[in-house]
């Protein structure tokens, strides 16, 4: 296993725990913290055994607080499009990851660090949590995908109010406008997480990967391909053995054994 200095790194079972573990900078991702973050979820990928991720960051106030100040602070315009491309790579690598990531938000998920949790397949948080893109206050906008995954989630009309005042939303409404799946007292947040993560891991992993992929990029396409493309994709599940598996078990009323072949 690598040997991570800004992340935590666990295996718990078919589960694997990231933790962003920069507490005193509020996990500010800088770009170590990229590049680390980037290694675990290629270890995940290449590891059978792993069956679902939970992000989460350390200490009590921050899930992360963006993207880091002083990185940015020195960037122009070149710098800032590859400082950009490079942040956008790695999310879209999690976001296309075919193993379920839940993010944790247990506090400030700011700039960068809302962008991270949405590009998570599914966010909890705690009741303390925070989110928001400030980066106008920084005199720029989001960078890795947030104008973009925001407007999706959360409709146009609530990401442009989030994105023109900067301002900062808690948990309660973050989960109105459909920011997030569901809101957890501080003390419950990762229990949840983790219970969630374990009962997405024990689903027939080829399907999990066939759901990702349908909505990942079926939601780009025009209906009809993207209808087109989810027959595809269910042809393919009906060739695994866990459907065979899956379909037998419920015929003979015991629960499945799914093997992800
Ligand atoms: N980049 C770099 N460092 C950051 C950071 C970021 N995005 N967010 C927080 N930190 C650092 C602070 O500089 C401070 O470091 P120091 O102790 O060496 O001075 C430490 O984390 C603690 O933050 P602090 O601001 O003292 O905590 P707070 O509780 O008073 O305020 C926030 C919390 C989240 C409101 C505040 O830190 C903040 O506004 N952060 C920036 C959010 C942002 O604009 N993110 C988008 C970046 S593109």
């Amino acid at each position: 296993m690598s040997d991570f200095k800004n992340i935590l790194f666990e295996k718990k079972g078919a589960v694997s725990l990231i933790t962003l573990n920069r507490p005193e900078k509020l996990n500010a991702l800088d770009s170590s913290t990229l590049k680390e973050l980037s290694e675990a979820f290629a270890e995940v990928d290449g590891d059978e055994a792993a069956r679902a991720v939970v992000l989460t960051g350390a200490g009590p106030k921050a899930f992360a607080a963006g993207a880091d100040i002083t990185e940015i602070a020195g960037l122009d315009a070149e710098g800032g499009k590859a400082f950009a491309l490079r942040g956008q790579g790695l999310f879209r690598k999690m976001e296309r990851s075919l193993k379920p990531v839940v993010a944790a938000v247990n506090g400030f998920a700011l700039g960068g660090g809302c962008e991270l949790a949405m590009a998570c397949h599914i966010r909890l948080a705690s009741e303390t949590a925070w989110f928001g893109q400030p980066e106008i206050s920084l005199g720029i906008i989001p960078g890795y995908g947030g104008t973009q995954r925001l407007s999706r989630l959360a409709g146009r009309s609530a990401a442009l109010e989030m994105l023109l005042t900067g301002d900062r939303i808690p948990a309660a409404r973050a989960k109105e406008i459909g920011l997030v799946n569901a809101v957890f007292p501080p003390d419950k947040l990762l229990g949840e997480a983790l219970a969630l993560a374990e009962k997405l891991a024990a689903k027939a992993p080829l399907a999990a990967a066939y759901c990702i992929e349908a909505v990942t990029y079926g939601s780009d396409m025009p209906l009809e391909e993207a209808c087109y493309y989810e027959a595809t994709l269910f042809g393919l599940a009906c060739a695994t053995e866990d459907m065979k598996e899956g379909t037998r078990a419920f015929l003979e009323k015991r629960p499945p054994k799914f093997k992800g072949r």
